[in-house]
């Protein structure tokens, strides 16, 4: 099938190489033309796990290329994915949908054939509809379909959640619509993977709700790492032991500094605004909770690297390993590692950053912070490590605790992410303090 990716970011980008690797004949259109340079010459904008070798496999082979033009992707594509951003609006209350009515604006008149226009950008509910009227004042031949796909991929996975979802969501209301979503993800649908067919509100609906749920999670066992921190209680056994209920589940059960990133942070916030609009009262409270108790996880941090340290922190060199929001990607979007890093440096301390692979994204926000080339150069005659992102090189490398005891001014790790496995740091003399447990010593 010939399809165009319309907006190649975080999410477009991987899709792109994904729809390729399956099979599709792919355009991408990317109007930021340094990045579309970038990604037809085969080079990733950003680090997101074996997006590069698929995205050079298929630039290579010829059936994945990139334009600036609108135009040739109308011309090329019977199908369309729009996959712009949709941030969040500056006074908080929704997305500020001007990269979405923008491209399907723009795109609707260039085509001279029936199309189907799938939309993945993460929207409110009421948004096809809205667009659906665009679409029908503005084509000049009939039969151009919506449908709204949600997208659920994780970033750090995005490339094998896009070939292996756990489900495929599709909001449609004509058989033109059904029979090209299925065409388009035959191959992974082959594969058992389930495709939910409904229409476009449940399917905006859907998309909301999923990340309402992950976040509650993620606020949810923070929520209990403070209670442990009031009774000397050890939340990660918390975790562990609630998690073995497989109504509860342990994915997502890790306590720490909070969710981040380009999504979950700015599409609750958009929801609890919506719900807050609609008058559903319970719905709107109970997400104002989740946002209020991942607001507190910054303080929380800092309270216990104060705690760890023995004392306020300015004037003091951390060792500061992590900047992007998760492991496996250099996005530093809304990260809580990074916020912490500001406030650290806000409160007198000088944070010297490592991350592998989020130090040029870190750089270009914060020129004036202090870099290290390794954790072991940041570690050295530091005052205090502090781990902020769960990469495998520090939170599971066990020569790291020995290789840089001798290092540091202090063996004193504070894990904001509740990462590593103490027992090497420990044998190693280090202190490792983690939020929601009581400090362990050597
Ligand atoms: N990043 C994720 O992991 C993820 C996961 C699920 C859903 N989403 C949703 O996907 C959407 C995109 O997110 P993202 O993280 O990829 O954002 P992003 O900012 O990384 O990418 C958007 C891209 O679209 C380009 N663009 C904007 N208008 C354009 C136009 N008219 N024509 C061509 N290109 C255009 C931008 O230059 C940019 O490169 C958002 O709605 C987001 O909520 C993202």
């Amino acid at each position: 099938m010939r399809v165009s990716v319309i907006g190649c970011g975080h999410l477009g980008a991987p899709h792109a190489v994904a729809m390729a690797e399956i099979g599709h004949e792919v355009i991408g259109v990317e109007s930021d033309p340094g990045r579309c340079e970038a990604l037809g010459n085969g080079i990733a904008p950003f680090f997101e796990e074996s997006f590069e070798d698929l995205l050079v496999r298929h630039t290579s082979s010829g059936r994945l290329r990139f334009t600036t033009d609108l135009g040739e992707a109308a011309d090329f594509a019977d199908l369309h994915f729009i996959t712009v951003g949709t941030p969040l609006r500056e006074d908080g209350h929704g997305y500020d949908m001007a990269q979405v009515i923008d491209a399907i604006r723009s795109l609707v008149p260039l085509l001279s054939r029936p199309a189907t226009i799938v939309g993945k950008s993460t929207v409110m509910v009421g948004t096809v509809e809205r667009l659906q009227k665009i679409i029908d004042d503005d084509a000049r031949v009939p039969s151009v379909e919506l449908v709204w796909n949600p997208e659920f991929l994780r970033e750090g996975h995005a490339v094998r959640d896009s070939l292996f979802p756990d489900r495929i969501v599709a909001g449609l209301t004509s058989r033109q619509a059904r029979e090209a979503v299925e065409e388009v993800y035959a191959p992974i649908l082959d594969h058992g993977v389930g495709l939910i067919l409904t229409d476009p509100p449940t399917a905006e609906v859907i998309k909301s709700a999923a990340n309402a749920f992950l976040t509650t999670k993620i606020s949810f066992i923070n929520a209990i790492a403070e209670v442990c921190e009031f009774v000397g209680a050890d939340v990660n056994t918390v975790a562990h032991a609630i998690g073995a209920d497989k109504r509860i589940g342990h994915d997502g059960m890790r306590p720490g500094i909070g969710y981040g990133g380009g999504c979950l942070p700015k599409d609750v916030a958009a929801f609890t605004h919506r719900v807050g609009e609609l008058g559903a009262r319970n719905a709107h409270g109970f997400l104002t909770a989740v946002e209020s108790i991942n607001a507190d996880r910054i303080p929380a941090a800092i309270r216990l690297i104060e705690k760890a340290h023995g004392g306020p922190i300015d004037g003091r060199t951390i060792a500061f390993l992590g900047t992007a929001f998760k492991v496996g990607t250099s996005d530093v979007r809304d990260s809580p590692a990074l916020r912490l890093a500001e406030r650290l440096a806000e409160r007198g301390a000088t944070p010297v950053i490592y991350d592998p692979a989020a130090i040029a994204a870190t750089r270009e926000l914060h020129p004036e912070f202090d870099y290290a080339d390794t954790a072991e150069q940041a570690i050295t005659d530091a005052d205090l490590v502090v781990l902020a992102t769960e990469w495998p090189e520090f939170a599971a490398d066990p020569e790291l605790p020995a290789d840089t005891a001798d290092l540091v001014r202090h063996r004193v790790l504070v894990d904001v992410r509740n990462a590593v496995k103490p027992g090497p740091w420990l044998a190693a003399g280090w202190e490792v303090w983690q939020l929601g447990r009581g400090p362990q010593r050597p």
